[in-house]
């Protein structure tokens, strides 16, 4: 229990580094999140300032994932050691530790306690993750993300049906139940995070992806 809830500060903390505010707020004196959806994301920082310090933004959201997952797994790995021997569990807590790191590094990223708990929709570090889980689960995700994206040119579509198909996929691959519903809560996350896209994709005013800039 001491691993897992150090673990979980620790990746907190990891995801509270949201890209799309430090690089507005710091480097840009402009935060993002006065502007466009008002979103604390790449979208609405590509959306409102595009440019090379969008890569900026898509480093930070990515790595930070990458190391709460990667120390996550140490920790769990050092716990395993020390404290369970059956061989059987080590690939059951390999997973969950990616999982548990995932989640709580995704409610930094959407809460966190730096920047007033504003932070972002969690697509960028939620994508990571699933690369770091496991192959299948990120061709779902990702595939069905980039299609619908480059059909509809709404990225809330796309990044609705990564957090709506996550769960799923998650169950198919690992259907341990400690995962499935850490899974959920991931995926439900990002869905609840969509819901005001969910009300502008149906009224029809949902924001276009596009390559002109608006004047901030
Ligand atoms: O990455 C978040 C995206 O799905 C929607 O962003 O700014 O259009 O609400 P936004």
């Amino acid at each position: 229990p001491l691993l897992l809830g150090v673990a979980a500060v620790f990746a907190y903390f990891c995801g509270c580094f949201n890209g799309a505010v430090i690089v507005s707020k710091y480097i840009l004196r402009n935060d993002v999140r006065n502007h466009g959806s008002g979103n604390a994301g790449l979208t609405n920082f590509f959306r409102t300032f595009g440019g090379p310090l969008t890569f900026v933004v898509i480093l930070c959201d990515v790595l930070k994932a990458v190391v709460a997952l990667l120390v996550s797994q140490w920790l769990m790995f050092s716990g395993y050691t020390i404290f369970i021997s059956a061989a059987s569990t080590t690939a059951f807590w390999d997973t969950f530790a990616k999982y548990w790191a995932g989640l709580f590094c995704l409610l930094g990223h959407m809460f966190p306690c730096m920047f007033q708990f504003k932070g972002g929709k969690g697509i960028l570090s939620g994508g990571t993750i699933a690369i770091m889980i496991d192959w299948r689960i990120a061709v779902v995700v990702w595939g069905g993300f980039l299609i619908l994206t480059a059909l509809t040119r709404y990225v809330s579509l796309g990044s609705l049906w990564a957090g709506a198909s996550f769960p799923f996929i998650s169950w198919y691959c690992y259907p341990q139940t400690p995962i499935i519903v850490l899974a959920f809560c991931l995926g439900g996350l990002i869905v609840w995070k969509h819901r005001a896209n969910i009300q502008r994709l149906l009224a029809g005013n949902e924001n276009k992806l596009s390559f002109h800039r608006k004047k901030t």
